[in-house]
């Protein structure tokens, strides 16, 4: 039932020598925090990546993302390996071999609820843990907070977002629609070519993520190829499966210090099926509005029991609350019809 997890964000593990590895020296002293103010490395030095503080940070963000996402193999294994690459990044720094600054900036693709703005919040974590940013902070944006109504209300719109980011990570939803090709005279052209100079190589300040819907965000970019060239990782967030949905469920739920008794867990199965086949289904985001629901349902109930109750009445969730849902249709309770909120 509980759905596949990948290892530690694509088993993302530093080595820490042991006794018998020859003495190696720490990647970052600590008292600097970063590499290029540590002094230069003899070229025969061993360094010891377990003792760069960002490692270690790293790998607790990256064990968060593990513990806290059900599934998103592929997402996670592209996490670590960004993660790879600045630390390596860093323990080059120590041996002073320079090189260009790593492009960042991202496109996050997949349907609604599947987890793109989670993953943006951990990214920067991680980008700031790393050095790459100097604050773990998103802002969020759409098209209205960049397009500005009139003609010169743009550029300041879309400039006051960059400088909100600056720093840390932008992240623009829906990023399809700063581009409408059938309005020539669209300000959304405006948009694009402010941000085109802002991430352009060594001098962006922060870290720009499109995120949206694949086949959209795919022809966004087949119409801005320089855009395109700009975004070094292309992150595809795929539905989630039943399996995975369940578990996610029971994440959400044990986080709020609730669980569901064994009927209701298979009722709650049940909804899933039907759930995922109508309209507006949104993965990770519709679990948690239908539990939601659940917790209004349970609610009534334990206040209709008109009796004292004890601790495993509260935490717990009922097929009763589950089969409330008008998912269900016309299906009866078995003590009778009971109103129900629409789904
Ligand atoms: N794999 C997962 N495991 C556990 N919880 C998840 C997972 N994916 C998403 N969630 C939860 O589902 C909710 C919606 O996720 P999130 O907002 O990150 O999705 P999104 O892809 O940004 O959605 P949208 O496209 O609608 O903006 C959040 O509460 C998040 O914590
Ligand atoms: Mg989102």
């Amino acid at each position: 039932m509980a759905a596949e997890r990948s290892g530690a964000a694509g088993g993302f593990r530093l080595h820490r020598p042991g006794a018998e590895d020859p003495r190696p020296v720490r990647a970052v002293p600590p008292e600097s925090g970063s590499p290029a103010v540590a002094e230069v490395l003899d070229d025969g030095a061993l360094l010891d990546l377990s003792t760069d503080i960002a490692g270690n940070d790293v790998e607790e963000v990256l064990t968060r993302l593990d513990a806290e996402l059900v599934g998103l193999a592929n997402v996670k294994l592209r996490v670590g390996e960004i993660a790879a690459l600045l630390l390596i990044d860093r323990a080059r720094q120590r041996f002073g071999l320079l090189a260009s600054r790593p492009t960042m900036h991202m496109s996050f693709t997949g349907g609604p609820g599947t987890g793109k703005t989670t993953v943006a919040l951990r990214m920067a974590e991680m980008l700031h843990a790393l050095g790459y940013i100097r604050k773990p902070k998103v802002h969020i944006v759409t098209r209205d907070d960049l397009v500005g109504q009139f003609i010169g209300h743009t550029a300041p719109k879309t400039k006051e977002a960059l400088a909100k980011a600056a720093g840390g990570v932008l992240f623009i939803d829906e990023a399809y629609y700063l581009f409408r090709p059938e309005n020539e005279r669209d300000y959304g052209q405006e948009v694009i070519e402010i941000l085109l100079q802002e991430m352009e190589g060594e001098r962006a300040s922060s870290v720009v993520i499109f995120a949206g819907y694949e086949d959209r965000m795919e022809r966004f970019f087949s119409a801005n190829p320089g855009l395109s060239s700009r975004v070094a990782h292309h992150l595809a967030f795929s539905d989630y499966t039943h399996d995975e949905l369940l578990a996610i469920a029971e994440i959400m739920l044990g986080r709020d210090n609730f669980r569901f008794d064994d009927p209701a867990r298979s009722a709650f199965g049940e909804y899933l099926e039907l759930r995922m086949r109508r309209p507006r289904f949104s993965n990770a985001r519709s679990v948690r509005n239908a539990l939601d629901r659940c917790r209004l349902r349970q609610a009534k109930r334990l206040v209709e029991l008109r009796r004292p109750l004890t601790k495993t009445d509260l935490i717990t969730l009922t097929d009763r609350d589950v089969y409330g849902s008008s998912v269900f249709g016309a299906t009866e309770l078995p003590d009778g019809p009971t109103a129900r909120a629409p789904d």
